[in-house]
């Protein structure tokens, strides 16, 4: 592709960073350049406390492992995300029941998500999807989770630099929340993931529950349970570098959303989502989009990538749930990512938007 719907941008510096730190005689495995890491996420977020861990899959069980989940419990997880937000909580033999998003934001309908408990419900996993914000507010999420006495985990791994109307940046208003540093994301490790929280005990919990349940670094005295969720070194020098180039990145993702807004605006065939660009930043540009196979086809033949949304998780032959959930299914047939690379020149995505153009005209 030409154009390609995403590719990872990593530079001199996170290879000169990794030679260094090759050099210097480092163990590889987490230690000082992940507490560096953790301290600047830390900072960007204002959480008290940032624990990174394996990838953005793991950090959600780890979080709900510390919140204590378990097997019969039930989880309300969004019928539109990636799946691993469902599958996190599988894994411990909690159910993840899905509730249909907002068509305006693509997160969590509250009325539904309020109809959905039961007496089994222990958590609500909050997605911010693509860095939105629900329109009911995060704090209508605390109300409600403490209301029936459950835990609000947040899924942000689409928000790093993302913030909600009141400054608090996505991740840090629930108990605790979760960003992934997959290579699509707006910083990367390759993979890996962290976790934020404000509450020193959980934080406590989380670091020992990823280190084998040790009582403290270097000793095999355990007191709990614990597994290896740890992370790694070699991947925090990547992560230290990419840092540095958050604040640009951010800038550019929402320049480059105004700029498909703009250029679009006159093509009635696509619709985007309400993204607030003051305080939040989009990962990905998503529509909807009428006779979506056709136009990729088009796109294709131009030598753009795009890439299908997320289905609808109840309709995955993994779940196979019945139910009817009318915006993710809606997302499922006309739900497009377009380019969405930080990299994008101005001339790339005018060259996008005239193909689509072209394509309805
Ligand atoms: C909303 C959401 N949750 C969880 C994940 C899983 O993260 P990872 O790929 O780091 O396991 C992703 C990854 O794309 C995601 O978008």
């Amino acid at each position: 592709m030409t154009i390609p719907q995403m590719e990872p941008w990593l530079g001199e510096e996170e290879a000169a960073a990794v030679n260094d730190y090759m050099r210097s005689g480092g163990w590889l495995m987490e230690h000082d350049k992940s507490r560096q890491f953790e301290s600047l996420i830390a900072n960007h977020t204002g959480a008290a406390h940032c624990i990174v861990t394996v990838n953005g899959t793991v950090s959600l069980t780890l979080a709900a492992l510390a919140c204590d989940v378990k097997a019969g419990d039930e989880v309300i997880v969004p019928n539109y995300t990636m799946i691993a937000t469902a599958n996190s909580v599988f894994l411990l033999g909690a159910t993840p029941v899905f509730v249909d998003v907002e068509p305006e934001t693509l997160c969590l309908d509250i009325d539904r998500t309020e109809a959905a408990l039961t007496t089994k419900t222990r958590a609500i996993i909050l997605v911010t999807a693509n860095g939105r914000y629900p329109r009911a507010g995060v704090q209508a999420f605390v109300d409600l989770a403490n209301k029936h006495g459950l835990v609000l985990i947040e899924d942000a791994a689409q928000s790093l630099g993302s913030r909600f109307t009141d400054g608090r940046h996505m991740g840090s208003v629930g108990k605790v929340g979760s960003f992934s540093f997959s290579v699509p994301k707006i910083i990367t490790t390759g993979q890996g993931g962290c976790l934020i929280t404000n509450d020193s005990e959980l934080a406590e919990r989380l670091r020992k529950l990823k280190d084998f349940g040790r009582a403290a670094g270097g000793t095999d005295i355990h007191q709990s349970i614990g597994y290896n969720f740890k992370f790694t070194d070699l991947q925090a020098c990547v992560g230290i570098e990419q840092m540095k180039k958050l604040d640009w990145r951010i800038q550019r993702k929402k320049e480059i959303l105004a700029k498909y807004r703009q250029a679009l605006r006159a093509v009635g065939s696509v619709k985007f989502f309400d993204q607030d660009l003051v305080n939040t930043t989009p990962w990905f540009i998503d529509i909807l989009c009428e006779r979506r196979a056709d136009l990729q086809a088009h796109l294709k033949s131009k030598g753009i990538g795009s890439r299908v949304m997320y289905p609808p998780i109840n309709r995955q032959e993994a779940y196979q749930r019945a139910g009817h959930h009318p915006v993710s299914e809606l997302v499922g047939r006309q739900g497009l990512w377009l380019p969405s690379s930080s990299q994008l020149t101005d001339q790339q995505i005018e060259t996008v938007c005239d193909s689509i153009a072209e394509f309805y005209n």
